[in-house]
């Protein structure tokens, strides 16, 4: 299998496909992506759907000319690199439903496999251990990188304010996780740390659970920060 070959120049022009961008989290990312000057389709399962979302997105960013269209999952899988965000347990059966327009292409995947039990959140184990090996499975022909887990959708989703976080990103094809921390350090604030192979998404994915806890018991949104890494040295 070949490995898409991209450098941090060339993420600028892509187009960037969402797969289930109508809910918060596809389409907080649409909307950051595009402020940052990249090309954005939203997908959904459905057409109308995704006009209506997409019809509010420009509506409460007027002024931001912010280049998005509207698709269903398909016409977004025909973009340049495609994130997958849907639920954790529609991710790999939606990521096959497109697999052919995914051949090739880099798929950032940022579903967590999360359950609500009561007041706790607890982390599942989806099949192959988690959900972005799981994508990668279903559709062994596109690289898939796990990425964005941790950044809180209704900050990702205010272009008003940048958001300080740093970034996890492990895959198993180093030219696409490579790709995906370029597209990740172009949005203001952000910073992409490798964290290696597509073996580290299931902790990264299960360590979701402990933010959404934070999150209820400090009543805030938290976002991850690490010490000890300086990228300019
Ligand atoms: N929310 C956050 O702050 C956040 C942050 C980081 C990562 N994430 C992860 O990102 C993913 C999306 O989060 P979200 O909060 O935006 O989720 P969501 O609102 O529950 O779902 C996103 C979209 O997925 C589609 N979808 C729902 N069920 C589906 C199914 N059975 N089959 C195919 N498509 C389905 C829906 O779009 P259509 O009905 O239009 O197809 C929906 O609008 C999750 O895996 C989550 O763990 C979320």
């Amino acid at each position: 299998m070949g490995e898409a070959t991209r450098s941090s120049t060339t993420v600028i022009g892509m187009k960037i496909g969402i797969v289930g961008a109508t809910g918060p989290a596809g389409s907080a990312l649409a909307v950051r992506l595009a402020s940052v000057g990249f090309d954005v389709v939203l997908g959904s399962r459905s057409i109308e759907r995704s006009v209506e979302v997409l019809a509010k997105l420009l509506a409460k960013w007027p002024d931001r000319n912010l280049s998005i269209t509207s698709s269903d999952n398909a016409g977004a899988a025909d973009a340049d690199l495609i994130v997958i965000a849907t639920p954790w347990d529609a991710a790999w059966t939606t990521a096959k439903s497109v697999g052919s327009h995914l051949e090739g292409k880099v798929v950032m995947c940022m579903a967590n496999a999360l359950i609500r039990v009561g007041h706790e959140f607890q982390p599942l184990v989806p099949p192959r251990g988690s959900v972005a090996a799981s994508v990668q499975a279903a559709v062994p022909g596109c690289f898939v990188v796990a990425a964005l887990h941790h950044v809180p959708a209704k900050e990702l989703a205010d272009l008003g304010h940048p958001i300080e976080s740093d970034v996890l990103v492990c895959s198993d094809h180093p030219t696409a996780k490579q790709t995906c921390m370029d597209l990740i350090d172009k949005m203001p604030d952000m910073r992409a740390l490798d964290a290696g192979d597509l073996t580290q998404a299931a902790p990264i994915e299960a360590f979701t659970a402990v933010l959404l806890e934070l999150n209820m018991r400090y009543k805030t949104r938290v976002a991850v920060k690490f010490t000890g890494i300086n990228l300019d040295q």
